[in-house]
């Protein structure tokens, strides 16, 4: 059964913020979190990664890209894949976790895991088949069980792939795809 997650401190944590890409997640979401959603409230979401100062760094980097100063003041999370009780702490703060911390193959197994144990749905932005397919054959189970979303792929090079499925499911007129 699916954990009940809306009233964890953050609807989305972005892991992985310092990196290149994790950068750029950052600053689309602060520019699309923009404002109140339908129910008049904003987007909870904070960064995370291993260190502090590069955190604040791409906090700094994005508010000024965006002129937006209040986004220094997005929460950080300090988390480490090598630090269990660091990833197991991010997950049970978070709703969503966007995961950009890759090589997948050797960085990715651990955030999966630690998403599923605690309730957190899972996603990345990873170009690397066998990451994704083992991610399937090991957890498949375990995440239907729990409730937990593992989507991997999103976005980027993804794009043209998330296009030709949603072609293909306007093109059959089906729904449930
Ligand atoms: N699908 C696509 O189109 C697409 C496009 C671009 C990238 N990618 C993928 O995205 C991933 C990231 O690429 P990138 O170029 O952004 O890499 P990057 O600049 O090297 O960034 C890696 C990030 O992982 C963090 N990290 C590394 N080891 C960690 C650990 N033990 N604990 C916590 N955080 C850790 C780094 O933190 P520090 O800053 O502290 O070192 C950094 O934030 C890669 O797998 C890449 O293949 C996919």
């Amino acid at each position: 059964m699916a954990t009940e997650t809306s009233n964890r401190p953050y609807q989305l944590v972005i892991f992985g913020a310092s990196g290149f890409t994790g950068q750029y997640v950052v600053e689309e979401v602060a520019r699309t979190a923009d404002g109140e959603d339908y129910r008049g409230q904003e987007l909870r979401w904070a960064v995370a990664g291993r260190s502090q100062k590069k955190l604040e760094k791409v906090l700094s980097w994005a508010a000024e890209r965006l002129g937006k100063p209040q986004l220094k003041s997005i929460d950080i999370v300090i988390c480490d894949i090598n630090d269990a009780p660091s990833l197991a702490d991010m997950c049970k703060k978070a709703s969503v976790v966007l995961d950009c911390v890759g090589p997948y193959r050797f960085y990715g197994e651990a955030v999966v895991k630690a998403c599923i144990e605690n309730g957190a749905h899972f996603l990345d932005i990873s170009g690397e088949p066998k990451f994704l397919e083992s991610m399937y054959l090991k957890y498949d189970r375990q995440a239907a069980d729990n409730g937990v979303y593992i989507v991997g792929s999103c976005g980027f090079d993804s794009i043209p792939a998330d296009l030709g499925v949603l072609f293909t499911r306007n093109s059959i007129q089906g729904n449930n795809l």
